[in-house]
Protein backbone atom coordinates (compact mmCIF):
# COMPACT_ATOMS: atom_id res chain seq x y z
CA UNK A 1 0.00 0.00 0.00
CA UNK A 2 1.51 3.51 -0.91
CA UNK A 3 2.79 5.11 2.32
CA UNK A 4 0.43 7.90 2.63
CA UNK A 5 -2.71 5.99 2.02
CA UNK A 6 -0.97 3.34 4.67
CA UNK A 7 -1.02 6.46 7.20
CA UNK A 8 -4.10 7.66 6.44
CA UNK A 9 -6.07 4.21 6.58
CA UNK A 10 -3.88 3.65 9.82
CA UNK A 11 -5.07 7.44 11.34
CA UNK A 12 -9.27 5.77 10.91
CA UNK A 13 -10.09 8.66 12.67
CA UNK A 14 -13.86 9.20 14.15
CA UNK A 15 -13.86 11.28 16.72
CA UNK A 16 -12.84 15.27 15.50
CA UNK A 17 -15.12 16.89 17.60
CA UNK A 18 -15.56 20.90 15.95
CA UNK A 19 -17.50 22.23 18.64
CA UNK A 20 -14.53 21.38 21.05
CA UNK A 21 -12.24 24.23 18.70
CA UNK A 22 -13.57 27.28 20.00
CA UNK A 23 -13.74 26.07 23.18
CA UNK A 24 -10.28 25.38 23.71
CA UNK A 25 -8.94 28.44 22.26
CA UNK A 26 -11.79 30.52 24.65
CA UNK A 27 -10.32 28.96 27.90
CA UNK A 28 -6.68 29.21 25.92
CA UNK A 29 -6.94 33.45 25.09
CA UNK A 30 -5.85 34.79 28.61
CA UNK A 31 -2.75 32.13 28.40
CA UNK A 32 -1.90 33.07 25.04
CA UNK A 33 -1.46 36.74 26.27
CA UNK A 34 0.31 35.82 29.05
CA UNK A 35 3.03 33.72 27.28
CA UNK A 36 3.29 35.77 23.32
CA UNK A 37 1.62 39.03 24.24
CA UNK A 38 1.30 41.44 24.77
CA UNK A 39 1.60 42.34 20.85
CA UNK A 40 0.46 44.24 19.14
CA UNK A 41 1.48 41.67 17.08
CA UNK A 42 0.43 38.25 19.12
CA UNK A 43 1.07 34.50 17.62
CA UNK A 44 -0.02 31.53 18.33
CA UNK A 45 1.81 29.23 15.94
CA UNK A 46 5.79 27.48 15.96
CA UNK A 47 8.27 30.05 14.82
CA UNK A 48 11.74 29.12 13.00
CA UNK A 49 15.30 29.47 14.12
CA UNK A 50 18.56 29.06 11.96
CA UNK A 51 19.73 25.61 10.69
CA UNK A 52 21.23 23.71 13.25
CA UNK A 53 21.00 26.73 15.91
CA UNK A 54 20.59 25.42 19.59
CA UNK A 55 20.28 28.52 21.54
CA UNK A 56 21.05 28.02 25.33
CA UNK A 57 18.35 27.95 27.39
CA UNK A 58 19.78 28.72 31.01
CA UNK A 59 19.14 32.25 30.48
CA UNK A 60 16.98 34.97 31.74
CA UNK A 61 12.87 33.78 31.14
CA UNK A 62 12.82 37.24 29.43
CA UNK A 63 15.38 36.06 26.71
CA UNK A 64 13.38 32.98 26.09
CA UNK A 65 10.40 35.17 25.62
CA UNK A 66 12.13 37.28 23.13
CA UNK A 67 13.47 34.82 21.53
CA UNK A 68 10.08 32.95 20.87
CA UNK A 69 8.33 36.01 19.55
CA UNK A 70 11.58 36.24 17.15
CA UNK A 71 11.17 32.83 15.89
CA UNK A 72 7.25 33.58 15.24
CA UNK A 73 7.87 36.74 13.13
CA UNK A 74 10.66 34.78 11.54
CA UNK A 75 8.71 31.76 10.02
CA UNK A 76 6.13 34.41 8.75
CA UNK A 77 9.38 36.38 7.21
CA UNK A 78 10.49 32.80 5.18
CA UNK A 79 7.33 32.54 4.08
CA UNK A 80 6.74 36.29 2.94
CA UNK A 81 9.59 35.44 1.04
CA UNK A 82 8.87 32.02 -0.44
CA UNK A 83 5.62 33.10 -1.37
CA UNK A 84 7.14 36.50 -3.05
CA UNK A 85 4.68 39.00 -0.60
CA UNK A 86 7.72 41.52 -1.26
CA UNK A 87 7.62 41.45 -5.12
CA UNK A 88 4.26 41.33 -5.47
CA UNK A 89 1.95 41.61 -2.06
CA UNK A 90 -1.88 40.82 -2.13
CA UNK A 91 -3.82 44.36 -2.05
CA UNK A 92 -6.77 41.97 0.00
CA UNK A 93 -5.46 39.01 1.90
CA UNK A 94 -7.95 36.39 3.56
CA UNK A 95 -6.28 35.13 7.12
CA UNK A 96 -8.06 32.04 7.71
CA UNK A 97 -7.72 30.96 11.53
CA UNK A 98 -6.64 34.08 12.64
CA UNK A 99 -5.96 32.99 16.49
CA UNK A 100 -5.41 36.96 18.12
CA UNK A 101 -4.53 38.55 14.63
CA UNK A 102 -0.80 38.31 14.77
CA UNK A 103 -0.80 37.41 11.39
CA UNK A 104 -3.35 39.72 10.19
CA UNK A 105 -1.29 42.45 11.70
CA UNK A 106 1.60 41.84 10.54
CA UNK A 107 0.49 41.04 6.44
CA UNK A 108 -1.47 44.60 7.22
CA UNK A 109 1.55 46.40 8.67
CA UNK A 110 4.48 44.80 7.15
CA UNK A 111 2.78 44.79 3.19
CA UNK A 112 -0.47 47.35 3.42
CA UNK A 113 -2.53 44.50 2.78
CA UNK A 114 -6.06 44.98 3.48
CA UNK A 115 -6.85 41.92 5.36
CA UNK A 116 -9.73 39.46 6.72
CA UNK A 117 -9.32 37.44 9.57
CA UNK A 118 -11.83 34.79 10.38
CA UNK A 119 -11.74 32.87 13.26
CA UNK A 120 -13.85 30.78 14.78
CA UNK A 121 -13.39 31.44 18.53
CA UNK A 122 -15.77 34.59 19.27
CA UNK A 123 -13.40 36.12 22.29
CA UNK A 124 -10.85 36.58 20.33
CA UNK A 125 -12.71 39.28 18.17
CA UNK A 126 -12.57 42.00 19.95
CA UNK A 127 -9.15 41.24 21.11
CA UNK A 128 -7.54 41.42 17.55
CA UNK A 129 -10.02 44.61 16.84
CA UNK A 130 -7.96 46.38 20.01
CA UNK A 131 -4.36 45.17 18.92
CA UNK A 132 -5.25 46.40 15.79
CA UNK A 133 -6.23 49.29 16.87
CA UNK A 134 -2.77 49.50 19.00
CA UNK A 135 -0.74 49.35 15.86
CA UNK A 136 -2.54 51.68 13.63
CA UNK A 137 -4.25 48.86 11.26
CA UNK A 138 -7.61 49.42 12.36
CA UNK A 139 -8.72 49.97 8.44
CA UNK A 140 -7.04 47.45 7.44
CA UNK A 141 -7.62 44.58 9.70
CA UNK A 142 -11.46 43.59 9.90
CA UNK A 143 -11.65 40.25 12.11
CA UNK A 144 -14.79 37.80 11.26
CA UNK A 145 -16.46 35.55 13.28
CA UNK A 146 -17.39 32.73 11.03
CA UNK A 147 -16.07 28.55 10.84
CA UNK A 148 -14.19 29.60 7.38
CA UNK A 149 -15.80 26.11 6.07
CA UNK A 150 -18.75 28.17 5.22
CA UNK A 151 -17.50 30.95 3.81
CA UNK A 152 -19.00 32.37 1.10
CA UNK A 153 -17.21 35.17 -0.50
CA UNK A 154 -16.36 35.07 -3.96
CA UNK A 155 -13.83 36.46 -5.82
CA UNK A 156 -12.57 38.50 -3.26
CA UNK A 157 -9.27 38.20 -2.15
CA UNK A 158 -5.61 38.21 -4.10
CA UNK A 159 -4.48 35.58 -1.65
CA UNK A 160 -5.15 33.52 1.49
CA UNK A 161 -3.05 32.41 4.05
CA UNK A 162 -3.69 29.52 6.95
CA UNK A 163 -1.17 29.48 9.26
CA UNK A 164 -1.33 26.31 11.48
CA UNK A 165 -5.00 26.80 11.49
CA UNK A 166 -5.87 23.89 8.30
CA UNK A 167 -5.01 21.13 11.03
CA UNK A 168 -8.97 22.13 12.16
CA UNK A 169 -10.85 21.69 8.87
CA UNK A 170 -11.77 19.28 6.64
CA UNK A 171 -9.56 19.48 4.04
CA UNK A 172 -11.66 19.32 1.14
CA UNK A 173 -14.27 21.99 2.07
CA UNK A 174 -11.66 24.15 2.61
CA UNK A 175 -10.20 24.42 -0.71
CA UNK A 176 -12.99 24.20 -1.91
CA UNK A 177 -13.72 27.55 -0.54
CA UNK A 178 -10.58 29.35 -0.54
CA UNK A 179 -11.04 28.73 -4.16
CA UNK A 180 -14.34 30.72 -4.70
CA UNK A 181 -12.97 32.96 -2.40
CA UNK A 182 -9.93 33.89 -4.46
CA UNK A 183 -10.01 35.98 -7.41
CA UNK A 184 -8.39 34.41 -10.61
CA UNK A 185 -4.76 33.76 -10.52
CA UNK A 186 -4.89 33.94 -6.31
CA UNK A 187 -2.60 31.88 -3.96
CA UNK A 188 -3.27 29.79 -0.99
CA UNK A 189 -0.11 29.56 1.68
CA UNK A 190 -0.31 27.49 4.66
CA UNK A 191 2.04 26.71 7.63
CA UNK A 192 0.80 23.32 8.58
CA UNK A 193 2.31 20.04 10.34
CA UNK A 194 1.82 16.82 8.20
CA UNK A 195 1.53 13.19 9.52
CA UNK A 196 4.49 10.96 8.59
CA UNK A 197 3.67 8.18 11.40
CA UNK A 198 0.40 7.56 12.60
CA UNK A 199 1.36 6.17 15.95
CA UNK A 200 1.70 10.01 17.39
CA UNK A 201 -1.45 11.42 15.60
CA UNK A 202 -3.75 10.39 18.18
CA UNK A 203 -1.44 12.26 21.13
CA UNK A 204 -0.98 15.08 18.84
CA UNK A 205 -4.35 15.88 17.94
CA UNK A 206 -5.44 15.05 21.63
CA UNK A 207 -3.24 17.39 22.71
CA UNK A 208 -4.39 20.30 19.96
CA UNK A 209 -7.75 19.18 19.49
CA UNK A 210 -6.54 18.83 15.94
CA UNK A 211 -7.23 16.86 12.84
CA UNK A 212 -3.75 16.65 10.93
CA UNK A 213 -3.66 15.15 7.81
CA UNK A 214 -1.13 13.89 5.42
CA UNK A 215 0.63 15.72 2.42
CA UNK A 216 -0.81 13.79 0.24
CA UNK A 217 -4.45 14.35 0.95
CA UNK A 218 -3.96 18.38 0.96
CA UNK A 219 -2.60 17.94 -2.43
CA UNK A 220 -5.33 15.55 -3.75
CA UNK A 221 -7.94 18.25 -2.29
CA UNK A 222 -6.15 21.24 -3.57
CA UNK A 223 -5.70 19.35 -6.97
CA UNK A 224 -9.78 18.64 -6.59
CA UNK A 225 -10.63 22.40 -5.72
CA UNK A 226 -8.15 23.76 -9.01
CA UNK A 227 -5.52 24.65 -7.54
CA UNK A 228 -1.56 23.62 -8.61
CA UNK A 229 1.22 23.17 -5.85
CA UNK A 230 4.42 25.71 -6.41
CA UNK A 231 6.23 25.54 -3.11
CA UNK A 232 6.80 22.54 -0.56
CA UNK A 233 9.18 23.46 1.87
CA UNK A 234 9.86 21.16 4.93
CA UNK A 235 10.99 23.53 7.84
CA UNK A 236 10.37 20.84 10.70
CA UNK A 237 14.22 20.71 11.44
CA UNK A 238 14.22 24.59 11.53
CA UNK A 239 11.04 25.12 13.87
CA UNK A 240 11.93 21.37 15.98
CA UNK A 241 13.77 24.29 18.29
CA UNK A 242 10.89 25.73 19.32
CA UNK A 243 9.72 23.54 21.46
CA UNK A 244 13.03 23.55 23.22
CA UNK A 245 12.28 27.19 24.21
CA UNK A 246 9.03 27.07 24.59
CA UNK A 247 9.80 24.44 27.65
CA UNK A 248 12.16 26.06 29.01
CA UNK A 249 10.18 28.98 29.17
CA UNK A 250 7.10 26.65 30.83
CA UNK A 251 9.78 25.32 33.73
CA UNK A 252 11.04 28.93 34.09
CA UNK A 253 7.63 30.26 34.62
CA UNK A 254 6.78 27.56 37.24
CA UNK A 255 10.02 28.43 39.13
CA UNK A 256 9.25 31.96 39.10
CA UNK A 257 6.04 31.22 40.66
CA UNK A 258 7.19 29.54 43.46
CA UNK A 259 9.82 31.94 43.81
CA UNK A 260 7.55 34.79 44.13
CA UNK A 261 4.88 33.08 46.01
CA UNK A 262 2.27 33.71 43.73
CA UNK A 263 0.74 31.92 41.26
CA UNK A 264 1.30 32.18 37.35
CA UNK A 265 -1.76 33.50 35.37
CA UNK A 266 -1.54 30.42 33.64
CA UNK A 267 -2.76 27.45 35.80
CA UNK A 268 0.16 25.51 37.54
CA UNK A 269 -1.09 22.02 36.16
CA UNK A 270 -1.51 23.87 32.49
CA UNK A 271 2.48 24.67 32.97
CA UNK A 272 3.31 21.42 33.66
CA UNK A 273 1.23 19.65 31.00
CA UNK A 274 3.16 22.15 28.67
CA UNK A 275 6.71 21.41 29.46
CA UNK A 276 5.99 17.70 29.60
CA UNK A 277 4.20 17.31 26.64
CA UNK A 278 6.84 20.03 24.40
CA UNK A 279 9.76 17.83 25.81
CA UNK A 280 7.72 14.71 23.75
CA UNK A 281 6.82 17.38 20.98
CA UNK A 282 10.18 18.00 20.39
CA UNK A 283 11.32 14.39 20.07
CA UNK A 284 8.29 13.71 17.37
CA UNK A 285 9.28 16.91 15.76
CA UNK A 286 13.42 15.67 15.50
CA UNK A 287 11.96 12.28 14.46
CA UNK A 288 10.18 14.00 11.66
CA UNK A 289 7.24 11.74 13.02
CA UNK A 290 5.25 15.07 12.03
CA UNK A 291 6.58 17.48 9.31
CA UNK A 292 5.86 21.17 9.73
CA UNK A 293 5.69 22.43 5.82
CA UNK A 294 5.51 25.65 4.06
CA UNK A 295 3.28 25.13 1.19
CA UNK A 296 2.19 27.30 -2.02
CA UNK A 297 -0.75 26.57 -4.09
CA UNK A 298 -2.40 29.07 -6.76
CA UNK A 299 -5.45 28.64 -8.56
CA UNK A 300 -5.08 26.66 -12.12
CA UNK A 301 -6.16 28.18 -15.23
CA UNK A 302 -9.70 25.93 -14.73
CA UNK A 303 -10.81 28.13 -12.15
CA UNK A 304 -9.02 31.51 -14.01
C1 LIG B 1 -3.10 27.47 16.14
S1 LIG B 1 -4.20 28.82 16.01
C2 LIG B 1 -3.34 29.75 14.79
C3 LIG B 1 -3.65 31.20 14.89
C4 LIG B 1 -2.97 32.13 13.91
N1 LIG B 1 -3.06 31.68 12.54
C5 LIG B 1 -1.53 32.35 14.29
O1 LIG B 1 -0.69 31.94 13.53
O2 LIG B 1 -1.29 32.98 15.32
C6 LIG B 1 -5.61 28.16 15.11
C7 LIG B 1 -6.73 29.13 14.85
O3 LIG B 1 -7.63 28.53 13.92
C8 LIG B 1 -8.96 28.92 14.27
N2 LIG B 1 -9.89 27.96 13.66
C9 LIG B 1 -9.96 26.62 13.87
N3 LIG B 1 -10.95 26.07 13.13
C10 LIG B 1 -11.52 27.10 12.44
C11 LIG B 1 -12.59 27.17 11.50
N4 LIG B 1 -13.25 26.07 11.13
N5 LIG B 1 -12.91 28.38 10.99
C12 LIG B 1 -12.23 29.50 11.35
N6 LIG B 1 -11.20 29.48 12.24
C13 LIG B 1 -10.85 28.30 12.77
C14 LIG B 1 -8.98 28.94 15.78
O4 LIG B 1 -10.02 29.77 16.26
C15 LIG B 1 -7.58 29.54 16.04
O5 LIG B 1 -7.70 30.94 16.02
Amino acid sequence: MDHDLFIEAAVGRTTFDQEQVPLYYTRKTADILHKYGPGPRVHFHMGMFAAGAAPNTTVAQRVLKQRILDSQEAVLDHAAQLWRVPVSPPVSLLDIGCGLGGGSLYWAQKYGAAVTGVTVTADHIPVIADLARQAGVADLVTPVLRDVQDLKDERLYDAAVAIESSGYMDRERLFAVVAKALKPGGWFGIQEHFLCRPEWTEFVDGYYKTRLGTLSEYIAAAHAAGFELEEDEDITDRVAEFWVQSMAWSTAELEQAERRGSPSPIATDRLTESALTHGKLFRIWRDHAIETRLLLFRLGERSA
